[in-house]
């Protein structure tokens, strides 16, 4: 097995696995610094070199920052950290824009951020043109190596676009239940040479053998942030008991592969257009799954596992429908 790697920009290869830190940010159980830390150099040690992670993600950057402190500069050329920015919306002057970058700089440990995906909450308020300008600027002086976006939608893409904006990546919710992106995001990023970087793709872990059989969890049984997000993205796309028919599908065709269904639902994303990587979330120091999320490199899905995947998701709700484009739930 060997983990595999692509392209994000001609100086940025990426593994198309990535580790998503926002689960150090509490509400995913006690993070304990050192065993987060330590735990960054072992996924580091089996190929898993990418981070995603967020200004707003609690401690991550500075873990990143101590974490870049402990590889030797041979390990550390071969590690990827793609942070970023969530500003509160408000005026966007250079001043305020490069204050937080150099913030990430800071605790990042590092002179040249590798990527800058750039949040926005209100599309009402229009600085967001304003901070990407100003992003755009410290790129080209060297502070940022690429910029991208994160939960944007497309027609402010194309508005983006149209402006001349530089942009290699979009990070949007994709997975084998919500495959929004298909509608409008997948298409345009095609034409325009842009990335996609998936999260949500194992529903904070619903994907998995755990929850095959399993009665309707009570929300106290929702024990993280990211379990009680996709539960109600279940609800939503067509409650639980279509869910569980989706996921004995899936332990079926896991079993065919000799895999398991979390490999399938990211070999299920891995393999759409426009698809860069996949983030899976880590709780560093209490879980992890890097020999199982290895396994995905080797294997390959044939139209039979489509048809049938097809066939659940047939039943669902349209969440382009109901919610609308990428990014939209957060609005
Ligand atoms: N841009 C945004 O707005 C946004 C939003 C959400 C997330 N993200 C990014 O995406 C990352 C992923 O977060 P997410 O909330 O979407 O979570 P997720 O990746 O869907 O789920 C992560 C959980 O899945 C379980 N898991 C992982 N591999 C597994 C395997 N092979 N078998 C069984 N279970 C497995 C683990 O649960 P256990 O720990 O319980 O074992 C893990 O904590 C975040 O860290 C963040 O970087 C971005």
């Amino acid at each position: 097995m060997s983990i595999s790697k692509t392209v994000l920009s001609d100086d940025l290869s990426i593994c198309r696995i990535l580790n998503g830190m926002w689960q150090v940010s509490g509400g995913h159980g006690q993070i304990n610094r050192e065993s987060a830390i330590s735990e960054m150099v072992k996924y580091h040690e089996s190929g898993f070199t990418t981070w995603d992670l967020a200004d707003i993600y609690g401690p991550a950057e500075s873990y990143v920052g101590e974490f870049r402190k402990r590889l030797p500069l041979q390990e550390l050329v071969k590690s990827q950290a793609l942070t970023k920015f969530v500003p509160n919306p408000g005026p966007m002057t250079k001043s305020i824009v490069e204050y937080h970058i150099d913030q990430s700089l800071e605790k990042m440990n590092t002179d040249s951020l590798d990527l800058v995906q750039f949040h926005w909450w209100d599309y009402n308020n229009l600085s967001y043109l304003d901070a990407l300008a100003h992003l755009s600027k410290l790129r080209d002086e060297g502070k940022i190596k690429h910029l991208g976006l994160t939960n944007f939608d497309t027609k402010r893409i194309k508005i983006m676009i149209e402006k001349g904006f530089k942009l290699v990546s979009n990070q949007v919710q994709y997975s084998i239940l919500d495959q929004r992106p298909e509608k409008s995001m997948v298409p345009f990023c095609q034409k325009h040479e842009i990335h996609l970087l998936t999260y949500g793709t194992l529903l904070g872990g619903f994907l998995s053998e755990t929850y095959l059989n399993s009665p309707a969890p009570h929300r106290a049984d929702l024990t993280t942030f990211s379990l009680q997000k996709y539960y109600n993205m279940i609800d939503t796309w067509g409650g639980w008991k279509l869910f569980q028919e989706l996921l004995h599908t899936l332990s079926q065709i896991a079993k065919k592969h000799n895999s398991s269904i979390a490999n399938i639902a990211t070999r299920f994303i891995l393999d759409k257009p426009a698809v860069a990587g996949v983030i899976i979330g880590a709780r560093l120091g209490i879980s992890e799954h890097r020999v199982d999320n290895s396994k995905v490199f080797d294997l390959q899905l044939d139209s039979q596992d489509r048809v049938l995947i097809s066939s659940i998701t047939g039943k669902s709700n349209d969440l382009f429908d109901v919610i609308g484009d990428c990014g939209d739930e957060y609005r």
